[in-house]
């Protein structure tokens, strides 16, 4: 359903008593908000980081995962691993996913359906790199990530993915994507969506922003009407900002 959503993705940051300590931070001061708020903190933490927000309104994701039930796969996490730690959200496809780990849609669309078919709800990234816009391709480079990675779903699936629209230039680099870069992007995806599916799914399906967001740009860039929330995260790092991120919207 379109609900509003920040999520903070904590890449690999914070030992475990950080994250502790970031929790502890982020649950008190938490705003009362309509917002889902999501943190996503990595693995080694998971565990822990879910038992200490069991009754919280914060939920927890994990920031990637194995496409396969179990088996021979040294260093990789499954669904079934998550969700017995009470994980049941994922994000797949990061940008950094992508670029540093080679994972690719035919990849990415493997890990969707496996976290599906367990019930998991995903949060799928995508977005253009910096050369693509320069050539003014972001909007095909968008379209073929979408299609690549989710258009043979079937149309109940839809329910449970998050779309985090991330273009590649606007991460970690502290340049943002204007809010009419962003809005005209999500009009996009929203529109791609409806040919491919239909409206009522594209209207249902939350679409958040992320790249470089900030308490300072963060109302700006939440106050189109196309974007549904944020993907956070430098700023999700530093319960201040993160929290201010939340009031923004
Ligand atoms: P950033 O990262 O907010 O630090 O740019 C966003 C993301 O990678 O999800």
């Amino acid at each position: 359903m379109r609900s509003k959503i920040v999520a903070g993705n904590w890449k690999m940051n914070k030992n475990l008593s950080e994250t502790k300590a970031l929790l502890e931070e982020l649950s008190e001061k938490l705003p009362a908000t309509e917002a889902e708020v999501i943190v996503a903190p990595t693995f080694v933490n998971l565990a822990d980081s879910s038992r200490m927000l069991k009754s919280s309104k914060i939920k927890v994701a994990a920031q990637n995962m194995h496409f396969a039930e179990n088996g021979a796969y040294t260093g990789e996490i499954s669904a079934d691993m998550l969700l017995n730690i009470d994980v049941d959200l994922v994000i797949i496809g990061h940008s950094e996913r992508r670029a540093y780990f080679g994972e690719t849609d035919e990849l990415l669309s493997k890990k969707v359906k496996a976290a599906l078919a367990k019930n998991m709800r995903v949060i799928f990234c995508f977005g253009e790199e910096l050369e693509e816009r320069k050539a003014g391709n972001h909007f095909s480079v968008v379209e073929s990530q979408l299609k690549n990675g989710l258009f043979d779903l079937p149309a109940e699936a839809w329910q449970h993915i998050v779309l985090a629209y991330e273009p590649v230039w606007a991460i970690g680099t502290g340049e943002t994507a204007s809010p009419e870069q962003a809005q005209e992007m999500h009009a996009f995806i929203r529109k791609t969506i409806t040919d491919a599916y239909n409206a009522s799914i594209a209207n249902e399906v939350s679409i958040l922003y992320g790249g470089s967001v900030k308490p300072s740009n963060a109302r700006e860039i939440f106050s189109k009407q196309d974007v549904d929330g944020g993907l956070i995260g430098g700023a999700a790092l530093v319960a201040d900002n993160f929290i201010s991120i939340i009031q923004a919207i």
